[in-house]
């Protein structure tokens, strides 16, 4: 029997079992990624670069994040949706976090909402979570951040910040997170970080210790053009697919052969 994925479900998965979770930004991936059995959907900020074709996450608004969080809630019936709080929609303050956080579930349909931070963030996470809003972490690479790390570098290879992020992760969970991405570590970090929080981590690039993984469907799907993060398996191509099926269709346009009698009335 198939049941909706919850942020209880998810955290009870610890040592249990492993969390998958994939981006989604629209009602066709996510009815596919729900029917795969899929846990979570995570409508990521990185939408700004899948869909929308900017080259970092930090000028996605909120209204965009909402149409495309109730677009995917539409698209599933499983999996628990959480919605990325863009960038700046939770940094000026925690009554404005709050009351975006609420919007992404009042109007949108997302279970929850990933915030982008450690140890600094854990006040105004713990109110949203008092709140009666289940919150997914993010520490490590964290991409609203970029402009402060320079580029999309590892983190956490010195041993003072592995320890920074591990106290990042204690602080989330002291909070009441339901589960924590760590993005782009050496592995020895994220299994560290794994073995010493009783929540779920989600590892996208913080190797196979975590208790669940991540990556972003259009690198799984071959929809990303060919400069991909190393931590990325592709699992299929359909760039190339689409590229041949619109090739077949533009030639057969051109010469007449669509549409022919089966294809009208
Ligand atoms: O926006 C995103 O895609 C993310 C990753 C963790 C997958 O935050």
């Amino acid at each position: 029997m198939k049941t909706k994925w919850t942020a209880e479900r998810i955290r009870a998965l610890k040592g249990n079992g492993k969390v998958v979770c994939l981006t989604a930004y629209d009602y066709t991936t996510a009815r596919h990624l729900d029917a795969a059995g899929v846990h979570m959907a995570l409508v990521g900020d990185s939408l700004a670069n899948t869909m929308l074709g900017y080259t970092t996450t930090l000028p996605v608004t909120m209204e965009q994040m909402l149409d495309h969080t109730a677009a995917v809630a539409r698209g599933t019936s499983n999996a628990m949706v959480v919605a990325d709080m863009p960038f700046m929609s939770y940094q000026v303050s925690t009554k404005q976090a709050l009351a975006n956080a609420g919007r992404f579930l009042k109007e949108a349909g997302a279970d929850g909402v990933k915030i982008e931070g450690g140890a600094f963030r854990a006040r105004m996470i713990s109110r949203i979570v008092e709140n009666g809003i289940p919150v997914l972490g993010h520490v490590g690479l964290t991409p609203q951040s970029i402009r402060q790390f320079g580029g999309y570098k590892v983190q956490g290879r010195k041993l003072s910040d592995a320890e920074r992020l591990l106290a990042d992760a204690l602080a989330l969970e002291a909070v009441g997170v339901f589960a924590i991405v760590i993005e782009c570590v050496p592995h020895a970090v994220g299994e560290t970080i794994t073995q010493a929080v009783q929540v779920p981590t989600i590892g996208i690039g913080a190797g196979p210790r975590c208790d669940g993984q991540v990556l972003v469907s259009h690198d799984v799907l071959g929809l990303s053009g060919l400069a991909v993060p190393r931590f990325v398996k592709r699992y299929a191509d359909l760039g190339d697919q689409m590229e041949t099926a619109f090739k077949a269709y533009k030639s057969d346009v051109e010469e007449g052969v669509f549409p022919s009698s089966e294809h009208g009335y």
